[in-house]
């Protein structure tokens, strides 16, 4: 059978008792890295506005745009320094506006990333309590407290995520200013203090803003850290950057959290239709289940996914406590393997050919589990991590925290000419890109892909077409659930229901299928109904 079997594209009408969410699959777009439209090496607005058609032509459901706000982009643009704006590294409103017309005319949802955990030193609320001094009510939007013993020890030992204290002085110049301010993350990133009821109001007009718009959904980044324990105790845990927030129970998973969920959903639920609320909710499943209660969020990532390495074992247990985390609280798992945080699966996965191999059949994997799925920009075309020259890097965390995530962010290759830097820059071809293209870039370029039938690229498109068919002939539902298990020879199953499973080759010999029809396979099938080691398929039983 070919390998990559093409369904036929159809469109994504369900019976109407499915929301469109449930069998959706969104592509996450970093812009600064997608499509550069003026020509400054940087991407924007006007350059994903020119690629649209390309990501509708996937056969995806919509897509999810990382931060374009006017930031100080200390953090890549998760330091917001106006929530409603657009900065112009990015392009204009007018342009935004323009973007989400066609994205919708082209049947494609726009989901934004909201960052409510913290935003700009820059932010003009921030700016105000900074001049407004100790005590304020302008202070107390955030978290400034005096410090300990003498002013310069600050008030506990929470530790940053980008690495160092998670405390900076308000004021280093003034003797009667003894304030610190409070940063999980960079010091240009004050964590917003959500005790203070204004706080919420601030970030309700916020969603009504975009939600006018028509913005379908908004991606919740750190979902999990709003809410900071009462009184800012010290942390049972100094160890650092260890698995981001998860080390400190202070500052993680406080029940108050939810509350902001409820009331965001009521709000997503005034519109027609319903926007949509995805959380980066980097929780263990049972806990990140919680955030996706029948008034909570919709969705939330399966965190455990994207941190799996080659090992079916470790698939199997992560697949079945998402699905007991999905029994218990009635939330589907969203499916991810990758975005812009994490080191790319052909390298997690083993690197070189044997990487690119896992990759493709992870994807496929992917796609065809029970619950909705987000692809990565570049993850279709197989794109490994970059090993991004030092002087190169940009990374706040790799500044301070010693781990890089500008190895998942380099602008994606569209052509195969490295002289004009991969088709990345439409307005002047001969820009420099924001990170440096690697050797070798051209290889996965979309335009080499597009005529190899094989291409990890035409794979995504098949997979993608054919979960559309299945979807609309109702082999695919959304009252799946999948059980994993681990057959000999170290194939992987997920079986979806009682018609459909996945299979992962996970091991080094060739295994035989259990049962069933091979749909679709991310390699050729040497021998009907065997699967060669790092190949994955889709099977209807008999
Ligand atoms: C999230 C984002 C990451 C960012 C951090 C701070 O984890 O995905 O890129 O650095 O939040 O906003």
């Amino acid at each position: 059978m070919s390998p990559v079997q093409s369904g036929t594209v159809e469109e994504n009408t369900l019976t109407p008792d499915v929301q469109w969410w449930q069998s959706a699959v969104i592509y996450q777009v970093y812009p600064r890295s997608f499509a550069d439209g003026d020509g400054d090496g940087v991407g924007d607005l006007a350059g994903l506005t020119a690629r649209l058609p390309y990501i509708a032509s996937l056969g995806v459901d919509g897509i999810w745009m990382t931060p374009f706000q006017p930031s100080p982009q200390l953090d890549q643009g998760y330091d917001v320094s106006d929530y409603c704006g657009v900065d112009p590294l990015f392009g204009t409103m007018d342009q935004f506006d323009a973007l989400l017309e066609l994205a919708h005319s082209l049947g494609l949802r726009v989901l934004l990333d909201v960052v409510p955990n913290h935003c700009s030193s820059e932010h003009p609320l921030f700016q105000a309590a900074l001049a407004a001094g100790p005590g304020s009510p302008e202070r107390d939007m955030f978290h400034f407290v005096p410090g300990t013993a003498d002013r310069d020890v600050p008030p506990n030992n929470w530790q940053s995520v980008f690495g160092g204290r998670a405390w900076s002085r308000a004021n280093p110049e003034s003797a009667m200013d003894k304030d610190w301010y409070l940063h999980l993350f960079s010091a240009g990133q004050p964590d917003w203090n959500w005790r203070n009821p204004a706080v919420g109001d601030y970030f309700d007009g916020v969603l009504r803003f975009w939600f006018d718009k028509g913005v379908d959904g908004l991606r919740i980044d750190v979902a999990h850290a709003l809410f900071k324990a009462e009184g800012l105790p010290d942390s049972p845990f100094t160890g650092g950057v260890v698995d981001g927030l998860r080390s400190n129970p202070q500052v993680s998973d406080q029940e108050e959290v939810h509350e902001v969920y409820r009331r965001w959903r009521t709000l997503a639920e005034k519109y027609e239709p319903h926007r949509l609320l995805v959380g980066e909710v980097n929780l263990e499943p049972a806990r990140a289940a919680r955030y996706t209660r029948a008034d909570e969020m919709q969705q939330a990532f399966a965190f455990a996914f994207v941190k799996l390495g080659w090992d079916p074992a470790a698939w199997a247990a992560a697949g079945n406590e998402l699905e007991a985390a999905r029994r218990l609280h009635g939330a589907t798992p969203t499916w991810a393997l990758e975005n812009h945080d994490i080191v790319r699966s052909v390298t997690r996965f083993g690197g070189g050919e044997l990487g690119a191999l896992r990759a493709r059949a992870a994807l496929v994997a992917l796609l065809g589990l029970p619950g909705p799925a987000y692809l990565y920009q570049g993850q279709e075309l197989g794109l490994p991590e970059v090993d991004v020259p030092l002087e190169a890097r940009v990374d706040p965390m790799w500044a301070r925290g010693g781990v890089c995530r500008d190895g998942a962010r380099v602008p994606l290759p569209w052509t195969d000419d490295p002289a004009l830097n991969h088709g990345f820059s439409l307005a002047d071809p001969a820009a420099e890109p924001w990170l440096p293209q690697p050797d070798g870039w051209g290889t996965h370029a979309v335009e080499r892909q597009q005529q190899e039938p094989e291409s990890a690229l035409n794979l995504t498109k098949a997979a993608l077409a054919m979960r559309r068919h299945l979807w609309k002939n109702e082999v695919f539902t959304a009252a799946d659930g999948g059980k994993w298990q681990v057959e000999s020879g170290n194939l992987l199953i997920c079986e979806r229901n009682a018609h459909f499973y996945v299979a992962v080759a996970m091991g080094t010999e060739p295994v035989k299928l259990p049962t069933g029809t091979v749909l679709l396979s991310a390699e050729p099938l040497s021998e009907a109904g065997w699967l060669h080691p790092n190949n994955a398929a889709w099977v209807l039983k008999g």
